[in-house]
């Protein structure tokens, strides 16, 4: 992505412009004035005219309201910036979120999601930069330039405004050229310290592992590799804004000395007046900071552009798949699930195969099958994460592609089979799917699950911290918690996936005995390969048999 479509970013919000721009205008112009004012201080002075004293005091006032404006004006400019700043990356992240869970499971089960979360981070810290270069860095240099052209024609003499527009154009010039020549090298850094950030995060993530198995050392020397590429740029960079400044050096010796000779000269010669030169010497050195800071702002915009440029490939080619007019499931009853001939092909693996049967309104149904036999992926099916390649899934009898994602995700809520519990309170993760309930809600559904005894004993009881996926707690405690967390939801029926993964006998004693009693309130659906969840108490339930390539292999209803 180029330059001009990064703008197109700041194009969408235009009305949002007037304000910083205006006021990037204002505090050019006030920022200058003090050397107008110079100007006609020193004339007066030098002429030797009645009424000093008076003119002294005029004088001073407004130099220093010109003067003590500046950071107020700074100030807004800065204020409307941000106000900017914060609506565009407000739409950004929104923007981001909902593109990709628009590009659904198959492709999101192909990202990385650190990767991902870095490229959203670099999107709208590329954004922040963007703007604050625009309206920080370039435009009010552009403002401070015109305003000092337009002064020495009006007040000065044109040969003068000729000279010094001359010598900002070659002196930005020199810059731009110099930048545009260190590109590559900007380029370079900005993606290879991410990618080496993206290394470092999933050695820094895959800690415990990398230790276990005595592999830290391998994966310091591959980061000191990938280092070496990333600090080789940084020296030849280094070495480029050396020489770069050395240029810009010799260009403001050289154009000060040619300046301050020619208007002398015009003073010797009485076709200007001392005022004048001091106006000329305050502006060249007030302009070169900003003209500087051009260069600054040139490399600023590069990062930013290689930042959304990655951002923008990784959302935009998303194709969204907008329901025409969806609806919910009709009435709160059990739910009747039916597979007709479905296949299913997953980033092009073919997973079910002519799959049909149908649970028919039943407390409990079992899906059973060996490890990869396809039970997540009927999950998904039924969820509506998976679309399958042929066939229908039927939920009370009404094709699952015509129902509203939404209402379909309030019907039937899946409890993974991973942990996906996240670093926070117990009860931020019981209440993540649903609004905030008062503790005695969560707390009587804690007893259902047989969780209120351990809540009870901790210090912080519902508050308590979990550690990362729920790592402080145990197997059975981390399926329990996800249990409770679905059914805070409410669903019409409640997926269990693999719900015994890594638990001992006594564990699993104590969740058939939960499954039991949930059966009573809740339809569920377990998914298992697990013998010893196959005879639930007393409790009579629907079997689904896949067999290894996901097709029927039995089927008792
Ligand atoms: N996102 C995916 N991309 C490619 N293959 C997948 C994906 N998800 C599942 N599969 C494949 O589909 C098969 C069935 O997976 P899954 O439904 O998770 O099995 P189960 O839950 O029965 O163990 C596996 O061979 C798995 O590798
Ligand atoms: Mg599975």
């Amino acid at each position: 992505m180029k330059l001009g479509n990064c703008l197109k970013v700041l194009k969408t919000s235009s009305h949002q412009l007037i304000a910083p721009l205006m006021v990037a205008m204002l505090a050019s112009i006030v920022g200058l004035t003090f050397a107008i004012l110079m100007k006609y201080m020193i004339d007066i002075l030098a002429s030797g005219e009645e009424k000093q004293l008076y003119d002294l005091i005029l004088f001073a006032i407004s130099f220093g309201v010109v003067r003590g404006l500046a950071p107020v004006l700074n100030g807004l400019r800065e204020y409307y910036t941000g106000k900017l700043v914060e609506a565009r990356e407000k739409e950004f992240r929104a923007k981001f979120i909902e593109e990709n869970l628009h590009a659904g499971y198959e492709e999101n089960s192909r990202k990385n999601i650190g990767m991902t979360m870095r490229i959203m981070h670099g999107g709208i810290q590329g954004h922040r930069t963007l703007i604050r270069s625009i309206f920080s860095g370039l435009l009010p240099t552009l403002f401070d330039v015109v305003f000092i052209i337009v002064t020495l024609v009006l007040l000065v003499d044109i040969s003068i405004a000729i000279l010094i527009a001359a010598i900002i154009l070659i002196y930005g010039s020199v810059i731009i050229a110099q930048t545009k020549q260190r590109v590559p090298y900007i380029r370079a850094i900005a993606s290879q310290d991410k990618e080496i950030n993206g290394a470092i995060n999933n050695y820094l993530s895959n800690h415990e592992g990398l230790l276990g198995w005595g592999r830290v050392h391998g994966a310091l020397d591959g980061y000191k590799s990938e280092a070496a590429a990333l600090f080789d740029t940084f020296r030849q960079n280094r070495v480029a804004i050396l020489k770069h400044n050395i240029v810009l050096s010799i260009v403001i010796m050289l154009s000060m000395v040619l300046v301050l000779i020619y208007v002398g000269y015009l003073i010797g010669s009485g076709q200007e007046t001392l005022g004048s030169f001091l106006m000329i010497v305050g502006f060249m050195s007030q302009i070169f900071l900003p003209l500087n800071a051009i260069g600054f702002s040139y490399r600023q915009i590069i990062n930013a552009e290689v930042d959304l440029e990655k951002a923008f490939n990784y959302v935009h080619n998303k194709s969204s798949t907008q329901q025409s007019s969806p609806v919910g499931i009709p009435h709160k009853s059990l739910l009747n699930i039916e597979f007709s001939n479905v296949s299913c092909e997953v980033n092009g693996i073919s997973v079910l195969e002519d799959l049909s049967f149908e649970i028919k309104s039943s407390s409990i149904a079992i899906i059973k099958g060996t490890s990869g036999s396809g039970k997540t992926t009927i999950l998904r099916l039924i969820s509506g994460l998976l679309k399958p390649s042929s066939g229908v899934v039927r939920i009370n009898g009404i094709n699952i592609q015509q129902l509203s994602p939404v209402r379909l995700s309030e019907s039937i809520v899946v409890t993974s089979q991973e942990s996906l519990l996240f670093n926070g309170t117990l009860r931020d993760n019981l209440i993540f799917y649903g609004e905030k309930l008062p503790d005695n809600d969560i707390l009587n559904m804690l007893e259902m699950i047989g969780l209120k005894e351990f809540i009870d004993d901790l210090p912080d009881g519902l508050d308590t911290f979990i550690g990362d996926r729920g790592q402080m707690l145990s197997g059975g405690q981390r399926q329990k918690v996800m249990i409770g967390r679905a059914l805070l939801a409410k669903p019409y029926c409640l997926v269990l996936d693999e719900p015994s993964t890594g638990l001992d006998e006594a564990a699993v004693k104590s969740l058939k005995e939960l499954i039991s009693k949930l059966s009573e309130k809740t339809q569920l659906l377990i998914v298992t390969h697990d013998q010893r969840l196959m005879h639930i108490n007393n409790t009579e339930a629907s079997v689904v048999d896949l067999d290894k390539k996901g097709r029927l292999a039995n089927v008792k209803l």
